[in-house]
């Protein structure tokens, strides 16, 4: 008994320790530059429901999103997120965007983790066809590799270069 409740105690005191870990607790929602041409409201809707929480600086911070160590994991994820596609940031070049319909098709996105939580996000059957062709038109669909450079290449220069992921865009693959 006495054994479980110093347990206890260190767990207790773990878990006020690492709030005070300063990562995470970021949850910053920069500014909305500019979204896409979206080929319908349809879309937009959809893609709201189901990406922007990690793919927008629209994002919703739940209450358990404050609390390490469930804040490191949500920070993570939008902010690879946003990395990988930012439908706020469409002054920039979006090189994954064509992605994004394939994405949704394998049920790679959005993440099945997120969906424990977020049950609004689930999409039916019908849902996920309406958003993956909708995702298609509006953003373009995945093209074999040698056809990439001309498709991705045309508004790099338009960024300012006030992004620091400007300068890796260029560098081929690094990452993924
Ligand atoms: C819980 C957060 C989250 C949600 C919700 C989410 N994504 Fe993602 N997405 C990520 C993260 C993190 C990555 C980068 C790591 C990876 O590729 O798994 C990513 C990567 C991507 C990529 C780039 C893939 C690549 O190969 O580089 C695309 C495209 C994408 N997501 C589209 C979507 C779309 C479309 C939706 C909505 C249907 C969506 N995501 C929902 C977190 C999310």
């Amino acid at each position: 008994m006495r054994r479980l409740k110093q347990i206890a105690l260190v767990l207790g005191v773990l878990f006020v320790a690492i709030q005070l870990v300063p990562y995470g607790r970021g949850h910053d929602n920069p500014a909305v530059v500019q979204g896409p041409t979206w080929d319908s409201p349809e879309t937009e809707a959809l893609a709201r429901r189901a990406c922007f929480d990690c793919h927008s600086n629209e994002t919703t911070w739940p209450w358990y999103s404050h609390v390490a160590p469930v804040s490191w994991l949500v920070q993570h994820d939008v902010e690879d997120g946003r990395k990988h596609l930012n439908f706020s940031r469409f002054d920039q070049p979006q090189k994954h965007a064509h992605e994004a319909g394939e994405e949704v098709e394998e049920g790679e996105m959005p993440m099945k983790i997120y969906l424990v939580t977020h049950p609004e996000a689930r999409l039916t059957d019908a849902e996920t066809a309406a958003l993956v062709a909708g995702l298609n038109k509006t953003l373009g669909k995945k093209k074999q590799k040698g056809q990439q450079a001309a498709a991705g290449s045309a508004p790099a220069a338009a960024g300012g270069g006030d992004s620091d992921h400007a300068h890796d865009e260029g560098a081929g693959h690094t990452h993924d």
